[in-house]
C-alpha cells in the first residue's frame, strides 16, 4: 500500500512534529498580530490548503483542527484581552471527497466560525484575496508529493503584505520527476557511435509508458516552479540533486516576495530524511517566532534524539559563519545582546537576520567574547575594532 493512502491510519512520529511545529507557530502568531487593544485589526486567518480528514483512525488531531483549537483558544483571550471582539478564523480546503465529508462534520461543530471547502487551493484563492490587506493570513500547504504545489497560486498566497506560508516540500517525489525527466531525454539524445557519424548508433525509443510517465513529471515539476528551472538541477550528480532542488526552491519563495525562508529537514523512522518543512516570511519576527516553535517541537520528545540531532544539524549554519556575519554587520558599534529590535540587540538580530537557531545562541555569545561593562550588570559586545 503506497505511504500516502496508510497517512491517517495513525500519524507517524514526523507527522506528530509537523504538527507540533504548527501547534506551536499558530500559539505565538495569532497573539503577535492581534495583542495590541485598539488596533483596527481585529482578524487573522488561516488557510489550510491540504486539510485532510481532520484527524488519523486513533482521533489524533490533523492540521485543521490543531488549527482550530488554536484559533479558538486565541479568540476567547486575545477578545477579553481587548475587550473587543476578535476573529481568529480556519479556512479548510480538501480536494478528496470523503475525508472533506468527514472533516466538514468535524467543522460543523463551530457553530460557522470555521469554514471547510472541497476543492482546491487554486480553487479558492480569490475568494481569499481581498481580504489580504486588512487580514495576516497564515497558509499551510501539506500535500502528498509535488502536484499539489502550484508557483503560481503559492505565489499568489504570499501576495498579502503579512501572509506567511508553510509548505511540505516533497523532495523525495521531485526527485522521482527529475529521474522521470531525464530517463526519456538520455533516450532521446543521439548517440553517437564511436567510430563516427555514419555509423551513429540507434538510442533505443522510449517505451509509451516511459514517455507518459515523463510528460506528467515534466507537467508537475514546471507547475511547482512555475518554469523549467528544475531542469538545472538534471545536471548535477544525483547525490547533490535534493539539497539542489530544496535550494532552488527557497529561492522561488524568495523571488516571491519572502524575505526569510527556513527549509526545515524532517526525519522520520530509521533516520531517514522525509521530506522538508518550508516556512517562507517577510518578518524578522516571523522568522524568529517560527525557529523558536521548532526548537520547542525538538525539545516534545516526539521523535528519536537521532533524529532530531540530524534535523538541527540539517537546518543550522555554522556558529562560526553567523558570527562574522554578526560582526560584519554591526561593525564599529557597541551593542548589548538583548533588546527589542534587530537594530539594538544582537540577539534578535541573529534570530531574525541570519540562520541562526536558538540553539546556537550560547555558543554564538561565546565566539563574539562578551565584555562586562565596568559597575554595570550588562555584557555587551564591542565590535568598534571590526572593520
Ligand atoms: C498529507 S495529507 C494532509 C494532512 C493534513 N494536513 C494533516 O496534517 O492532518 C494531504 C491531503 O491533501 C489532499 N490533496 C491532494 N491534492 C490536493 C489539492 N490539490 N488540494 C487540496 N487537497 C489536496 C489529499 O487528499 C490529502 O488529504
Amino acid at each position: 500500500m503506497v505511504q500516502s493512502a496508510r497517512h491517517f491510519e495513525s500519524f507517524e512520529p514526523h507527522t506528530l512534529l509537523k504538527h507540533a511545529i504548527l501547534r506551536a507557530y499558530e500559539e505565538r502568531w495569532a497573539r503577535v498580530l492581534l495583542v495590541r487593544t485598539g488596533s483596527p485589526r481585529r482578524r487573522v486567518r488561516i488557510v489550510d490548503a491540504c486539510a485532510g480528514a481532520g484527524q488519523d483512525e486513533s482521533g489524533n488531531p490533523g492540521s485543521p483542527l490543531i488549527s482550530i483549537h488554536e484559533a479558538e483558544k486565541a479568540r476567547e483571550q486575545l477578545s477579553t484581552m481587548r475587550g473587543e471582539p476578535v476573529e481568529v478564523q480556519v479556512v479548510a480546503i480538501e480536494k478528496d471527497r470523503a475525508r472533506f465529508a468527514q472533516l466538514s462534520q468535524l467543522v460543523q461543530e463551530f457553530h460557522g466560525r470555521h469554514t471547510a471547502h472541497c476543492g482546491t487551493l487554486g480553487d479558492y484563492i480569490a475568494r481569499l484575496e481581498p481580504d489580504f490587506g486588512n487580514t495576516p493570513t497564515l497558509f499551510f500547504i501539506d500535500p502528498f508529493g509535488m502536484e499539489p504545489l502550484q508557483a503560481e497560486v503559492v505565489h499568489r498566497a504570499l501576495g498579502g503584505p503579512q501572509n506567511e506560508v508553510l509548505l511540505l516540500f516533497a523532495d523525495q517525489a521531485a526527485l522521482r520527476h527529475i529521474g522521470a525527466a531525464a530517463a526519456v531525454e538520455v533516450a532521446d539524445d543521439p548517440v553517437l557511435s564511436l567510430f563516427g557519424g555514419e555509423e551513429a548508433a540507434q538510442p533505443p525509443m522510449p517505451s509509451k509508458e516511459l514517455k507518459l510517465t515523463a510528460d506528467a513529471a515534466i507537467r508537475i515539476m514546471t507547475a511547482a516552479f512555475g518554469d523549467e528551472r528544475w531542469r538545472r538541477v538534471m545536471s548535477l550528480a544525483p547525490e547533490r540533486r535534493r539539497q539542489a532542488l530544496v535550494d532552488l526552491y527557497g529561492e522561488l519563495l524568495k523571488s516571491m516576495g519572502a524575505r526569510h525562508v527556513l527549509s526545515l529537514p524532517m526525519i522520520g523512522k530509521g533516520s531517514r530524511l522525509k521530506y522538508h518543512l518550508m516556512f517562507a516570511t517577510r518578518s524578522g519576527k516571523g522568522y524568529e517566532v517560527m525557529k523558536d516553535s521548532v526548537e520547542r517541537a525538538w525539545n516534545g520528545e516526539l521523535v528519536a534524539d537521532k533524529a532530531v540531532q540530524m534535523m538541527r544539524m540539517g537546518v543550522a549554519a555554522p556558529s562560526t559563519v553567523i558570527a562574522q556575519s554578526i560582526r560584519t554587520h554591526f561593525a564599529g558599534r557597541r551593542v548589548a545582546w538583548t533588546g527589542d529590535r534587530s537594530t539594538d540587540s544582537v540577539r534578535v538580530y541573529a534570530l531574525q537576520e541570519t540562520a541562526a537557531m536558538p540553539h546556537q545562541l550560547e555558543e554564538i555569545k561565546q565566539l563574539l567574547a562578551p565584555l562586562r561593562v565596568p559597575g554595570e550588570r550588562a555584557f555587551v559586545y564591542d565590535f568598534r575594532q571590526v572593520r
